[in-house]
């Protein structure tokens, strides 16, 4: 067996094991059915290998990391035309904070937390039905992951429209700058339904590896992004990617990362690997507790940091 399957496997068993679990997100309540026992990794290579363990088949809600997948998709549709209606810095902010907008005029300081990942969702829209809009992001995913079994729970959609308040207020805070091109109702409805997809740890550490690759497709040899916007994506995993516990991440782990409420991370090793971890149990700041311990150990364990082994 390699490092890599030693290391999986060694840290999956840990974490299934422990009693410090954080909490499961509660705002959204389709999510606060989740068992908070699951824990599950999966690690693609930009070599071709998948290591997974754990409970890494069970597909969970995929929640912000869907961000990073529709950054890209805006990325490809307006190129840097993007930084003019969304920032590029840390916001030292929860991820739903409305505070930095009054004073930044409706500009969200970065495309991750919540307002400004509605703009990004704007900008997909924009030309479009919701439903087109929707089909194209679930398209993207299903060719990076590589497996057309990826899809939209409903339930959770549904369940976070009922209860979306915030997002509501953001919006149309937004709207009331002139931020938003298109009607609330139409951008909150794509930006709720991507946040529901659902994916497995192994779907999502298989979905990532374009970033962990220069921008390839790894099994076509496609380019996704060149090799520049993957850095940059990454660059912003690594700034922006856990809202105000982005720098303790950074410290602890060392690898550019997303997380989501529903418990998921993918963090990206450059020239090495894609990862996916998800715990359902979240820390103070909504970011996945032992998902990031997890990649702490493993990214220890295998070498793999951007600031030098
Ligand atoms: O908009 C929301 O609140 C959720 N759909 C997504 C938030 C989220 O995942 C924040 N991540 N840790």
């Amino acid at each position: 067996m390699s490092d890599l399957d030693n290391a999986v496997r060694e840290i999956a068993a840990e974490m299934k094991a422990r009693a410090d679990r954080g909490a499961v997100a509660r705002y959204i309540p389709e999510l606060a059915r989740v068992d908070p026992s699951a824990f599950g990794l999966a690690v693609a290579t930009v070599d071709g290998e998948v290591v997974a363990a754990g409970d890494a088949e069970a597909p969970f809600s995929i929640q912000s990391v869907s961000k990073v997948f529709t950054l890209t998709l805006a990325l490809g549709l307006v190129g840097d035309r993007l930084w003019r209606r969304v920032g590029r810095e840390p916001s030292g902010n929860p991820f739903n904070s409305i505070v930095q907008l009054e004073r930044e005029r409706g500009v969200p300081r970065n495309p991750f937390i919540n307002a400004g990942a509605i703009t990004v969702t704007d900008v997909i829209l924009s030309g479009h039905q919701p439903r087109e809009a929707l089909a194209e992001i679930l398209r993207f995913l299903r060719f990076v992951a590589e497996d057309e079994t990826v899809y939209i729970d409903k339930a959770v959609a549904a369940s976070e429209k009922r209860t979306g308040f915030r997002n509501a207020a953001l919006a149309n805070y937004m709207k009331s700058f002139d931020r938003l091109d298109n009607p609330v109702d139409f951008v909150l409805g794509v930006y709720f339904h991507h946040c529901a997809i659902a994916m497995s740890c192994r779907q999502l550490a298989m979905a990532g590896r374009y970033l962990a690759a220069a921008g390839r497709h790894p099994t076509t040899g496609m380019s996704v992004v060149s090799p520049e916007r993957a850095r940059r994506i990454n660059a912003l995993m690594l700034t922006c990617g856990h809202y105000d516990g982005s720098g303790d991440f950074a410290f602890r782990v060392g690898l550019p990362g997303k997380s989501g409420v529903g418990g998921g991370i993918l963090a990206v090793a450059p020239g090495k690997a894609s990862i996916a971890v998800w715990s359902p149990g979240l820390d103070a700041n909504g970011n996945s507790h032992l998902g990031a311990l997890a990649l702490e150990q493993l990214a220890k364990r295998m070498g793999w940091s951007v600031f030098g082994e």
